[in-house]
């Protein structure tokens, strides 16, 4: 874990997380019924090129995209590919880019065309959850007490969160320590300080928490088949409010 201190530290990671959210509105404003994620995916590759930064998932640990894209059932790295989005369902994009040894990392759920009531109400309680937990996101706290209110609101929504995959800091990697779960007791963890990068990211179930990777090695879906969604804000410690640097002024 680094702590990002400096102004100019704070500058080179606020671009990489401008970058990230940049590219992801223009991807959520694609986002209809008919276009593929593959193309999706050169999207997000070519505005991140033009903006001067780096694909940051593309070839971690093998992985061939710049963006992952899990659709409906699909919780997180989801592999883009020929598949049309259809009307109704719902997409989560997920993007990291490294702009000059800096890392920035997001991720949001959207409807295809406009998504039913449940679907609904679970993209907007994981986005939530994500809040309150950015909420948290600062000095004195311990880590899970981010978790804890990521959890607590889910589960009050009637949801559940995955296990199985967790939050994470994040500066001159991609993932650095702490891991950030989205589930568990307040005040456990490393404690929070000025300067820690994180990148705080629920994923929420339909149903209940179970996860599988299917046999590409990376696509994770709920094991009962029902939906998931998935929120993720890369945030900087402060002695205030966290500052959110994946979110568009
Ligand atoms: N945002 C995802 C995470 O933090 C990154 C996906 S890893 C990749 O786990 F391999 F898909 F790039
Ligand atoms: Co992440």
């Amino acid at each position: 874990m680094i702590l990002i201190k400096g102004a100019d530290e704070i500058a080179l990671m606020s671009e990489a997380g401008r970058i990230v959210a940049e590219a992801l509105e223009a991807i959520r404003t694609s986002v209809v019924p008919g276009i593929t994620t593959g193309e999706l995916d050169r999207l997000a590759y070519h505005l991140i090129i033009k903006k001067g930064g780096e694909p940051a998932f593309k070839g971690y640990r093998g992985y061939p995209a710049s963006i992952c894209s899990s659709v409906n059932e699909q919780v997180v790295h989801g592999i883009p590919s020929g598949r049309k989005l259809k009307q109704g369902d719902i997409v989560s994009i997920d993007l990291g880019v490294k702009y000059r040894d800096y890392y920035g990392d997001a991720a949001l759920t959207c409807a295809v065309g406009e998504a039913n009531q449940a679907a609904k109400d679970l993209m907007r309680a994981t986005e939530e959850a994500l809040w309150l937990g950015i909420g948290q996101a600062v000095p004195g706290n311990r880590v899970s007490d981010i978790s804890h209110a990521v959890q607590k609101h889910a589960e009050a929504k009637g949801f559940s969160v995955v296990r199985s995959f967790v939050g994470h800091g994040i500066g001159r990697s991609l993932h650095e320590e702490p891991q950030v779960p989205n589930f568990g007791p307040p005040g456990k963890g490393p404690r929070l300080v000025k300067g820690m990068a994180l990148a705080i990211e629920p994923m929420v179930n339909a149903g209940n928490w179970q996860v599988k990777v299917l046999d590409d090695g990376w696509t994770a879906v709920t094991i009962d088949g029902r939906l998931s969604a998935h929120y993720e804000h890369t945030v900087i410690i402060t002695d205030g409010e966290p500052l959110v640097l994946t979110k568009l002024p």
